[in-house]
């Protein structure tokens, strides 16, 4: 099967990348990584790349102050560069703009730590925790003009428990996110996901969850 070419855009740590790297090179995903790109000088993803061999790119965002379409023109240049045919946002701290977005229709996924529509934004575990929801989540979805308003590929649940803090809770969705995000890649890559609307029907899909969750 051919191999998708990706990229991801971090800004940060890159345990999302990271996890992606590693199912690459255990042969269950079947995509390539073209370039990691990151608008952080610093950003540990980009080292974790570069000890893969993986072309990494800081692409800094200064001067674009108020251009953010500007900033995301050079992104979409970059990117075509490469031959990228997905993109995947994973801890990428930046809204993107219609220009990137209408660049890779459909091709953009990003990961949330929350059960969309739940929760959109930052800090959203303690926001799951402050509401006082007795489930949370993750979710991998299509980006599109809107924040966090994607198509729904694929999501996780985890139970909250009585005694989590925003740590405890935070890692007990990164553990899920490292696992879906690779499964909407593999996905993605078989040409599986059609987008109707809203939804996103898995061709050959089988739902992995059982009938239901209760909690407590
Ligand atoms: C993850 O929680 C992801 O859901 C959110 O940002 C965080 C990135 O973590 N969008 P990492 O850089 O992949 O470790």
């Amino acid at each position: 099967m051919k191999k998708t070419r990706l990229a991801v855009l971090v800004s940060g740590r890159g345990s999302n990348l990271q996890a992606i790297i590693d199912t690459i090179e255990s042969g269950d995903l079947s995509a390539e990584l073209a370039v990691v790109i990151s608008d952080q000088a610093g950003a540990y993803a980009l080292e974790r790349a570069e000890k893969h061999g993986i072309a990494a790119m800081h692409v800094s965002a200064k001067g674009y102050k108020g251009r953010r379409d500007e900033y995301d023109a050079l992104l979409a240049e970059k990117l075509r560069g490469e031959n990228v045919e997905l993109v995947c946002l994973a801890g990428f701290m930046r809204i993107i703009t219609p220009t990137l977005i209408r660049a890779f229709p459909n091709r953009i996924l990003n990961i949330h730590p929350s059960l969309l529509p739940a929760f959109p934004g930052l800090h959203v575990q303690k926001a799951a925790l402050e509401h006082g929801v007795k489930f949370s989540g993750c979710t991998v979805h299509f980006v599109d003009e809107g924040m966090d308003t994607g198509p729904i590929i694929i999501q996780a649940v985890v139970p909250i428990l009585d005694r989590d803090t925003e740590d405890t809770l935070s890692t007990r969705i990164l553990k899920q996110e490292h696992v879906i995000y690779s499964r909407a890649i593999q996905l993605f890559a078989e040409g599986r996901l059609v987008v109707q609307g809203r939804r996103v029907v898995v061709s050959d899909g089988k739902t992995s969850t059982t009938e239901f969750l209760m909690n407590p």
